[in-house]
């Protein structure tokens, strides 16, 4: 093969791919969606693992209980499968108890977003942040509401939502015929047909789709059908209608309506994200110069996770592949230490999976094994010339928590410890003149980054830690470093310092810094977004 036939393989390769995340607050269904997103795609055969109905086992879902079981997501971070000529890469994004940094930095490493909704809940507040981080990065988001068959809130109230709380112009491509609890199938805006959706058994396979004319439907399902049609042409007629420019912008979002557990409406989701969702576009590098897909391999990673057992103290980077073809066992230098890494041990994850991975293309994730030498934000690449893509950002913490040694005379260990934690992205590390540097805070999206944290500074390095939860909710960036003052003089306010110079402001909640604003209107206080910049 030559160079070229190589390039025009890569670039093929990459068109060809999908990567993206379900951005969901917990329950709406995405393990749900997932598993009937696999059963379409012919992954598995039959859904239903995950909620347990007896005698029905999936490959995808059999992987997510045991993970459930364990309480935490151990390894998964990318589902692969081909679906007509595309490759997919769903990647997850931990939610629940493990809900972390990690979740936001999935982001970084996708091309588009799903964001699923409950019917009966609309937009959440787990769904808001992560949509937060999708808005600042202008990534093109699709909306499945989901639960469509169990009664919930109305059509045109759910759409609102997203204009009034979020700016985020609804387009509908589909519309539900029934409401939410009646659901009978849906109008498809495309041709004003009905699509009409028969239930199977459990909803373990692919639902059969019956498409009837507009005027069968009328005369077949009669009232339904008209106010299905009536109200989405209230929103098409009112900057709703279907624009795939203002999608790719991400000022707009197409809306699909469906059951995940009943298989309706996932083709028709499955089929937009290949038809409308962006394949890889080449990733601008620290100096903004974009690396061309077809060039040199260059990948950067946005999850190290370490396993939690002791006895197998095995760490995983997940990587996002930028340009040019991966191949299991060459060696790639990594930008920060400028030291060659050699890729012998490479799996492709999720699920079982996780079978060695021999090569991976712009838009793949690919899981480096015993990589204990990276770090999140670290750029990989092979040849000439060097490349090393921005950094991580930090995201705005919620959770913060004083740490200090168990045992006073491993101070020294702690330190080592702490830094080296706070460079992995573990948790952030906030300090201040006034608290000193023996105490510092831990600051983290999701509790579950202080378990890991202490986790492993007691069996990393050896020190056991005590974390204090110190009671603070709200936080802003300080806009004015002479303000400092006024916020350490408030009863349960302070002002803590992060590794990035910012100035983190911090209230026991949103009523206290109100007061405090009140009595002085002067303080420069701005919201810290999701993505900290
Ligand atoms: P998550 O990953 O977002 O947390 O949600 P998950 O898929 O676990 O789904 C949460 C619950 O919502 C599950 O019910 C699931 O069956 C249900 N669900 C998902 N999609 C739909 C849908 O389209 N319609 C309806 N009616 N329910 C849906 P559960 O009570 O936790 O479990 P199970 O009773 O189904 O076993």
């Amino acid at each position: 093969m030559t160079a070229t036939d190589g390039a025009q393989d890569v670039t093929h390769e990459a068109r060809r791919r999908r990567s993206f995340a379900v951005i969901s607050h917990p329950d709406a269904g995405k393990s749900t969606l997932t598993e009937a997103l696999a059963l379409h795609a012919r992954v598995i055969s039959e859904a239903g693992a995950v909620h347990g109905k007896a005698g029905r086992r999936g490959v995808v879902s059999d992987w997510m209980s045991m993970e459930q079981a364990r309480g935490i997501s151990i390894t998964s971070a990318a589902l692969q499968f081909e679906y007509r000529d595309c490759v997919i890469n769903l990647l997850d994004t931990p939610g629940h108890a493990d809900f972390s940094e990690d979740t936001y930095r999935v982001l970084s490493a996708v091309d588009s977003a799903v964001m699923l909704l409950d019917a009966a809940k609309g937009l959440e507040p787990q769904t808001l942040k992560l949509f937060d981080v999708c808005r600042h990065r202008g990534i093109p988001v699709l909306t499945f509401i989901n639960k469509w068959d169990r009664p919930g809130r109305e059509a045109l109230e759910l759409c609102d939502e997203l204009l009034e709380r979020i700016e985020l112009q609804p387009m509908p491509l589909t519309w539900p015929v029934g409401v939410a609890g009646q659901f009978r199938g849906v109008v498809d805006l495309d041709d004003g047909a009905f699509v009409r959706y028969e239930r199977t058994a459990g909803g373990a396979t692919v639902a059969p789709e019956y498409r009837m004319s507009p005027d069968d439907a009328e005369a077949e399902v009669g009232e339904d059908w008209t106010r299905a049609v009536e109200e989405a042409e209230l929103l098409t007629s009112s900057d709703g209608e279907f624009d795939p420019t203002r999608y790719e912008d991400a000022s707009a979002t197409p809306v699909l309506f469906g059951a995940a557990v009943l298989n309706f409406g996932v083709r028709r989701l499955l089929d937009l994200l290949i038809d409308l969702a962006p394949a890889p576009e080449p990733r601008k590098d620290a100096d903004g110069a974009p690396r061309p897909l077809d060039g040199e391999f260059s990948a950067f990673v946005f999850k190290v996770q370490t396993g939690m057992d002791p006895a197998h103290r095995d760490q995983v980077a997940f990587a996002r592949v930028c340009s040019g073809v991966f191949e299991r066992g060459m060696v790639v230098t990594n930008a920060t230490t400028k030291r060659p890494f050699a890729t012998k041990y490479v799996q492709q994850v999720f699920g079982q999976q996780r079978s060695t991975m021999d090569t991976a293309y712009p838009g793949d994730v690919i899981g480096l094994v015993n990589a204990t030498a990276l770090r999140v934000g670290d750029t990989l690449y092979s040849g000439k010339p060097a490349v090393r893509f921005p950094g991580l950002p930090q995201f705005a913490p919620a959770h913060f928590a004083v740490a200090r040694p168990a045992d006073l005379s491993r101070s020294k260990q702690f330190r080592k410890g702490v830094d080296q934690l706070a460079a992995e992205g573990v948790v952030q590390l906030l300090r201040s003149d006034l608290r000193g540097d023996a105490s510092p805070v831990f600051a983290a999206v999701g509790p579950m980054q202080f378990e890991v944290a202490s986790h492993r500074l007691e069996h990393e390095f050896s020190c056991p830690v005590v974390l204090d939860r110190l009671p603070y909710s709200a936080v802003r960036r300080l806009g004015d470093s002479s303000q400092r003052g006024i916020v350490d003089a408030g009863r349960r306010s302070e002002v803590l310092d992060r590794g990035d110079g910012t100035e983190l402001a911090l209230f026991e909640d949103e009523m206290s810094m109100r007061v405090m604003l009140r009595q002085h209107p002067e303080l420069a206080l701005e919201s810290l977004l999701a993505e900290g910049d």
